[in-house]
């Protein structure tokens, strides 16, 4: 379902050159559960950022199907981005204005009417994350482990194909932590939802049926024996 063909980042900071992303190639098929451990500056964030369509590679080759992701213009791109793909990030972002459940349901807005009834029901996104009895609350009225929740819990809304997660349980306590990689697998298994997950929490490690390591960029298969 996606090829990613030697893809290439440098950053340049002052008159050094830091190789971010160094010539990774990887396939991902539909229902893999993709993990990428990797200590922090190695480029793992970078590496989630071009396949998602947020960053621009300096060279390289993304294929969702039939699309080359940066082959797309700006506006084909978000579309596709909204419609195809879905972020957990490091850092959660829920809209201070807007509810818990509001969050939650506001990405069905972009989408057109016809697909809005294709994921899993807001309410019941919101009990799986154990967030039942926070729908009317404001972000601010949360921890910051509810508001990570809220976040995993807009991720699925939209029944994405691929989800890309980036650190998604890094400030969570070890029960609520377990509690969200069970609804990873969830929906990976039973909703055949594609999870790629960077982290360096080994725990993850047995959900996942392929391991990467980053290091200085370059992205290797781990044997985890
Ligand atoms: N926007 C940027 N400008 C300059 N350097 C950056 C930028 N983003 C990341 N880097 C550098 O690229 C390298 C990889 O960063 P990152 O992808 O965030 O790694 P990780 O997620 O593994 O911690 C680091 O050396 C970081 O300092
Ligand atoms: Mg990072």
């Amino acid at each position: 379902m996606l090829e990613i063909k030697g893809l290439h980042k440098n950053y340049k900071v002052g008159r050094d050159i830091i190789k971010a992303v160094d010539n990774v190639s990887f396939n991902v098929e539909k229902g893999d559960s993709i993990m990428i451990f990797g200590h922090s500056g190695s480029g793992k964030t970078t590496l989630l950022s071009i396949i998602g369509g947020l960053t621009k590679p300096d060279s390289g080759i993304i294929k969702y199907g039939d699309t080359e992701l940066w082959s797309l213009t700006d506006n084909d791109l978000s579309g596709f981005r909204n419609r195809r793909i879905n972020f957990i990030f490091q850092f959660s972002s829920l809209i201070p204005t807007l509810t818990v459940l509001e969050n939650v349901i506001l990405p069905t807005s972009f989408n057109k009417a016809a697909d809005k009834h294709r994921g899993i029901d807001a309410k019941d996104l919101l009990f799986m994350v154990g967030l039942q009895d926070k729908l009317s609350a404001y972000p601010s009225q949360l921890s910051g482990g509810q508001q990570r929740r809220a976040a995993i819990a807009r991720a699925f809304i939209n029944n994405p194909e691929i989800i890309l997660a980036d650190e998604p349980t890094g400030d969570l306590d070890e029960e609520t932590e377990a509690e969200m990689l069970a609804l990873f697998r969830k929906m990976n298994v039973e909703n055949g939802i594609t999870f790629l997950i960077v982290t360096h929490n080994t725990d993850i490690a047995s959900q996942c049926n392929k391991h990467f390591v980053m290091n200085r960029g370059i992205l290797t298969p781990k044997d985890m024996g």
